[in-house]
Formats: C-alpha cells, sequence, structure tokens
C-alpha cells in the first residue's frame, strides 16, 4: 500500500441536471460516487462525490421536454439549416475542450483508466465530433442537388428520426456515449441521456457546455439508476430509437418495455467474446505483444477485448511461456504512476468474480499458468492465464470483461471455426499467421463469422472511420463516423413532375429562405 496521504482527490458534489433547456437543481435523493481506487490500509473505496438519485416524475418531464423539442418534425432543431446545426456542435465542442483536465482525472478516479487511456478518450471524443462534422458537411454536399427518374424530379436528404433514449457503457463513459448521442443529435432529433452506472461525475462538467450551445429541450441530461429512468421512459412508447452501447440484457429489457416495437430503431453496441486464432508460422514476438495489449489494455474491460486464445498444439508451450511471463511483467498501480498498466477495476464485485470464473476452470482441469495468476485484492485481482480451457467452464462462455485469458489447443482449424461459428457473438477476431495459402481461405470464412478481421494486430474499434459492428449478439446496426449519421436518420425527399408549373414552384423555393430542406446550398 503507497502512501496516498497527500494524494488530491477531485472531490464533486453535483445537483445539477439538465431539461427543457435548463439546468435545473435537483432536491430529491442522491447517490455517493465512489472510486475503487483505495486511500486506507483497508482498501475501502472512496468516496469522490454525489449525484442526483432522480426518478420516474423528472424522467417523463426530461421525455416530454424531447419530444416537444421535436414537435412532430416541425420543432426549431429537426427542421434547422444544416449549417446552424453544425454552429452549435461546434459552440459545444469548443466548451467542451475547456474541461479537458477535469475530465481526464475525473475519469482516472471514476473508472480507473490510466492517465495515458484517459487522456485519450477525451482527445479522441472531441476528434470524432470534428470529424462528425466534417462528414456531415460532405454528406449534406451530395444533397445539395436534384435528381431526375422517369420524369420526376427528387431532392433526397437524410432527415431524423425524432426522440433518442441514449445510453453508454461504464468502460468508455465519454467517448461511447458521444459516439451515439453526438450523431444523433447533429442529423437534428432530439435526446434524453443517462450516463452509465460509473463514469458519471465526468459528465456534470459539461453539463453547461450542452445548456449553452443547444436550443431548448434537444438535449436532456438525467442522473440516476436505468430502473428508475430509462424503463418509464420506454413504457410510453415515445422514444423512436433506443441507443445503447452495454449489455444485450439490458437492451433487450427495454425494447420489451417499448408498446410498439415495430417502430422503434436500435442503435446496439453489445457484448463480444472475440478469439485470437494463432497458427504455428505465425510470429510469436508479435503475437505475443498483440495478445497482450489485444487481452489486458484497461484490464480487458472493452468489448474488443481478446477474450479466448487459440493457440496451435505446435506452438503453444512456447506461447504460454513466453506469454504468461509477460503478464507477470505488467506493472499494476494506481492510474496516474508512470509505467502501470494494470489498475484497480471500479466494479466492487468483479474481483470477485474474475475469481470465482478462475476457480471454476482450475475445478475442471484448467491450470494458471503465471506466477501472479489470480492474486486477488479487495479492488483487483491479477490477470490470470488458463490453460487448458474447454467448453465446461464459464470462462469458455462468458464475455469475462476482466484480467482473466483463457487458452484453448488446436490441432484442426475448424476447431476453433466451429466454436465461433455457435458463440453468441460475432464481433471480430485476430487471426496471427504468414502463410498466405492458408490464411486466404480462412479470411473468406472468418469474414463470413464476424465483422473485422485483424491480419497479426489484436482486435479494436478504431479508426473511428471504420465500420463497428457485429453480427447475432454483438450489434445491431454499424457506427464509424459516417454510418452513425446514417443509423440516425432516414432518407426522405421531395418529388415533383417535370412541367412547367412545379418547375417554377421549385425553382421560387430554391430562391428563397422559406424551406431549409429545400436547398442546394453548397456547405464549405
Ligand atoms: O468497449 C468497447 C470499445 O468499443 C472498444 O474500443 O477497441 O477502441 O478500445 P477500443
Amino acid at each position: 500500500m503507497k502512501n496516498l496521504e497527500n494524494t488530491k482527490i477531485p472531490y464533486l458534489e453535483s445537483s445539477s441536471y439538465l431539461t427543457d433547456g435548463k439546468l435545473l437543481d435537483w432536491r430529491g435523493d442522491f447517490s455517493d460516487v465512489y472510486s475503487n481506487i483505495a486511500l486506507d490500509k483497508n482498501e475501502n473505496p472512496t468516496k469522490i462525490g454525489r449525484i442526483p438519485d432522480m426518478d420516474e416524475n423528472s424522467a417523463i418531464a426530461a421525455l416530454d421536454s424531447a419530444v416537444e423539442a421535436f414537435g412532430r418534425g416541425k420543432g426549431v432543431w429537426p427542421t434547422m439549416k444544416v449549417k446552424e446545426r453544425i454552429a452549435c456542435m461546434e459552440i459545444f465542442v469548443k466548451a467542451m475542450k475547456t474541461k479537458r483536465s477535469i475530465i481526464i482525472e475525473l475519469l482516472m478516479w471514476e473508472i480507473g483508466k490510466t492517465t495515458n487511456d484517459a487522456t485519450k478518450e477525451f482527445d479522441r471524443t472531441v476528434d470524432y465530433i470534428l470529424d462528425t462534422i466534417e462528414a456531415y458537411k460532405k454528406l449534406d454536399r451530395k444533397s445539395a442537388k436534384f435528381d431526375k427518374q422517369a420524369n420526376i424530379h427528387a431532392h433526397i436528404r437524410r432527415g431524423p428520426l425524432g426522440v433518442i433514449l441514449c445510453l453508454g457503457p461504464y468502460n468508455y463513459p465519454l467517448n461511447e456515449t458521444f459516439t451515439l448521442l453526438i450523431p444523433a443529435l447533429i442529423m437534428g432529433n432530439t435526446a434524453i441521456f443517462k450516463p452509465a452506472k460509473l463514469g458519471v461525475l465526468l459528465i456534470a462538467p459539461l453539463l453547461e457546455a450542452f445548456e449553452e450551445a443547444f436550443p431548448k429541450g434537444v438535449v436532456n441530461i438525467l442522473f440516476g439508476r436505468g430502473r428508475k429512468i430509462a424503463a418509464p421512459i420506454m413504457k410510453t412508447g415515445k422514444v423512436d430509437v433506443l441507443a445503447l452501447i452495454g449489455h444485450s440484457s439490458s437492451a433487450v429489457t427495454l425494447q420489451d418495455l417499448h408498446p410498439n416495437k415495430n417502430r422503434l430503431r436500435l442503435v446496439l453496441g453489445l457484448e463480444a467474446k472475440n478469439p485470437a486464432i494463432i497458427l504455428p508460422d505465425a510470429d510469436l514476438e508479435l503475437t505475443i505483444n498483440e495478445c497482450i495489449s489485444g487481452s489486458l489494455s484497461y484490464n480487458g474491460q472493452r468489448c474488443t477485448a481478446l477474450k479466448i486464445i487459440y493457440v496451435h498444439e505446435l506452438v503453444k508451450d512456447e506461447f504460454i511461456k513466453k506469454f504468461s511471463r509477460k503478464v507477470d511483467e505488467l506493472k499494476y498501480g494506481l492510474p496516474w504512476e508512470v509505467g502501470v498498466f494494470l489498475t484497480p477495476l471500479p466494479e466492487a464485485s468483479k474481483p470477485q468474480y474474475i475469481s470465482d470464473l478462475i476457480d471454476d476452470a482450475v475445478s475442471k482441469g484448467a491450470k494458471i499458468m503465471n506466477k501472479k495468476g489470480g492474486e486477488l485484492k479487495k479492488n483487483f485481482c491479477f490477470p490470470a492465464v488458463l490453460y487448458p480451457v474447454n467448453d465446461k467452464m464459464n470462462l469458455f462462455h462468458e464475455e469475462q470483461f476482466g484480467p482473466v485469458i483463457p487458452i484453448v489447443s488446436f490441432t484442426d482449424i475448424n476447431e476453433p471455426l466451429n466454436d465461433m461459428a455457435n458463440s453468441e457473438y460475432g464481433q471480430q477476431v485476430s487471426l496471427f499467421g504468414r502463410d498466405v495459402e492458408k490464411l486466404g481461405p480462412l479470411i473468406d470464412n472468418l469474414a463470413n463469422l464476424v465483422c473485422r478481421v485483424n491480419l497479426n494486430s489484436s482486435c479494436q474499434r478504431g479508426p473511428d472511420v471504420y465500420p463497428f459492428t457485429g453480427r447475432k449478439n454483438s450489434a445491431v446496426g454499424t457506427l464509424s463516423v459516417f454510418d452513425a449519421l446514417r443509423a440516425f436518420s432516414i432518407r426522405t425527399f421531395v418529388a415533383s413532375k417535370d412541367n412547367p408549373y412545379n418547375n417554377k414552384i421549385l425553382e421560387e423555393l430554391l430562391d428563397s429562405e422559406y424551406s431549409n430542406f429545400l436547398s442546394t446550398e453548397y456547405l464549405l
């Protein structure tokens, strides 16, 4: 235990929430926010602030405000000129940048991200917003024209869908939430947004920026438990899109509450169990480095993390020996310590859950292959490399979302391929090897089992311009800077028969300022 007496805790009590364009002061119950970074000898969580624990009435008020701002499609926001919505987003991102240091600090304290990863999360989010603005301009430029087919002129654009309920995950509480919220807003939708169960305080410094940048009711931000806030909102049937990155069980529960499921659109990023497949001719040094970052960056708490490793019998012994040694060399410490790679786990129950997965696998024949594997503290479990893992063990099936790495050996490539085909998930795979004769057909098969085949590299979401999606239980819809704009909009158009009467009207409309939709203005 380090001496942490002089550690500065970023204590923040926030009572504000955003509804109907105003920052309001919450007068009801509050929840304390704890960090799993322990400052005392007993390794107890550290209190770092409190946030409103809001109720059904406040949730419905926020929903009403979003519904009114959309105004059945005639609200100020959904009918605004594209360049004006972009101007609002630019005001927001400028204000957001001024909160960089407090948000990075809170990311470290609330969810235990290293300084490096927390900084990356903030900067990547700012870049995402700027890239979204550019992508929207590009999209709009393509729409600044008329088509003509079968004697009908058409002016085709992408229009908003309505009211979005936006829920993000705790592991990327800023970035992944904003990869939903920002494209949803810029396309003209209105939103209710509730931060995840962890990584909540860091939204508070941004409330003023949201209030300043967007018209009344366009974005509404609530704090509290999903079942008290999100559930009553869904039951009203007034939500047009459920945008959620998290677990499919939450998505299904919320979806089931909507009375008109057929009109509820879904944009979902869900769980995964991405495998690594290591062929006998793989460059082992490179493979080990990629498998370390793939399985253990941010303690394995990434939906894209490598969560099971298949290694060919011929290279199994060497791989396991060197990989296990490397895992033991990883430095555990506080997020801001130099060279730290592993950090406290933010979920209080996670260390025990990981330890239980290890016990279950060991009781069914697996061995812990690294010396420190499974060492348990109140807020951490040292990563365990487990071999041989088989389908009788919970670790084989469950998305561990934490520091434990199951290894399975194979002689026939159909073994991992069959497991992948039978798995509930289908996000990505990492394929390690060199021989193109073997790789070629494998890639052809893998591309149809998952949505990204990473050749000799770990799985990841970025760069954000690439499609991020999955098959089966892993996703609904595709996200990327460009795809997200599509996901939160629909093609809608004005059509008119080509005759002098209509053409004159169209020309007059284009020359006037009466319609923001009907416009051939070219955004620079
Ligand atoms: O939790 C899942 C994230 O989308 C992973 O993103 O691959 O950039 O860490 P990443």
